[in-house]
């Protein structure tokens, strides 16, 4: 040890600075040996002495890579990708829903009547829908689900009370002082045709023309 030390201090002087970094280098690890062939040095100054790390690394990399592919085979619709990034089923999922609103052409197919005479007056603009709402049901088997029909107290206001915000243009009244407690339809009396004077009262029951 102090044989080596005396040595390596002898040399110093001479050195230039990456010698000098390697004789610190032994100065502080008297035990390392590069160029020494037993079994433990020579393991330890291999090239790749964890290479067995690296390898069982590796391994459980790709295990779990061929697990990944097999369960994402499993999970991953047989349909998915077909026309994007989604089921291509989902489509025909969606197609065979029921859907939520019919459309107010669909509608006036079968109450013609009320068709015809909602198409003379101001509503003649405002969806069926908007007023007895989604009734997609109703439309594909009528008798399964018939419509209530919307008490006007509730409904004539949501479109019609007044408000600073709607345009000056568009029929509004203070309901409290318009028509008191009184329901819309007690003066209005046909929905379809809401101008007093020019309506005619719906009838009790019906409306549509049956075919
Ligand atoms: C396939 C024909 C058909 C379609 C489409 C249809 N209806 Fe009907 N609707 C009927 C029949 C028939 C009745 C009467 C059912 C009964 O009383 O058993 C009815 C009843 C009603 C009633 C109740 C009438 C009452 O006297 O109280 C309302 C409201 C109504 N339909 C609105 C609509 C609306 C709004 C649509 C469009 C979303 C629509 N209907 C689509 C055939 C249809
Ligand atoms: C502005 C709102 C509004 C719109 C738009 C509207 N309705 Fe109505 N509808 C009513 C109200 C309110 C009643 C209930 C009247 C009553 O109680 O006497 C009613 C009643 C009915 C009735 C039963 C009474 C009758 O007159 O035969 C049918 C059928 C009907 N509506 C079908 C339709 C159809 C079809 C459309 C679209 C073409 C439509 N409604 C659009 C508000 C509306
Ligand atoms: C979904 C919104 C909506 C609902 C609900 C609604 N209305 Fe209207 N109403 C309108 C629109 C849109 C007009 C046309 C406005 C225009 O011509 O600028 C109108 C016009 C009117 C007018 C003016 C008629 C005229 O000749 O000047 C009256 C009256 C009226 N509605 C009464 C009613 C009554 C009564 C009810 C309830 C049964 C009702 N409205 C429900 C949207 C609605
Ligand atoms: C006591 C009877 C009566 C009642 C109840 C009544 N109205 Fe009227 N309403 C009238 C008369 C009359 C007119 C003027 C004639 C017309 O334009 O049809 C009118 C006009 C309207 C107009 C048109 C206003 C304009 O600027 O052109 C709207 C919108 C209206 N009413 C909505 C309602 C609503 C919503 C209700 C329920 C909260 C209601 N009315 C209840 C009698 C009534």
């Amino acid at each position: 040890m102090t044989q080596r030390l005396r040595n390596v201090t002898q040399v110093s002087g001479r050195q230039k600075p990456i010698k000098s970094l390697r004789i610190l280098f032994r100065l502080h690890f008297p035990d390392w040996r590069p160029d020494c062939i037993c079994p433990r040095h020579t393991h330890m100054s291999s090239r790749f002495k964890n290479a067995e790390h690296l390898i069982r690394v590796a391994l459980v990399f790709v295990g779990g890579l061929i697990v990944f592919v097999i369960i994402r085979g499993m999970i991953v619709p047989k349909t998915f990708g077909q026309y994007g990034h989604y089921r291509g089923d989902a489509l025909k999922d969606i197609e065979a829903r029921t859907p939520l609103y019919a459309g107010r052409e669909v509608c006036e197919a079968c109450h013609q009547e009320v068709a015809d005479l909602k198409k003379t007056g101001k509503h003649r603009g405002v969806g069926c829908e908007a007023c007895h709402g989604p009734l997609g049901k109703h439309a594909q088997d009528p008798p399964a689900m018939v419509p209530v029909r919307p008490d006007s107290k509730a409904l004539c206001v949501k479109c019609h009370e007044a408000n600073s915000a709607k345009p000056r243009g568009f029929p509004q009244v203070i309901s409290k002082e318009h028509a008191g407690d009184l329901a819309c339809a007690t003066c209005h009396l046909q929905p379809h045709k809401p101008k007093i004077g020019d309506d005619t009262p719906p009838k009790s029951a019906g409306g549509a023309s049956k075919k």
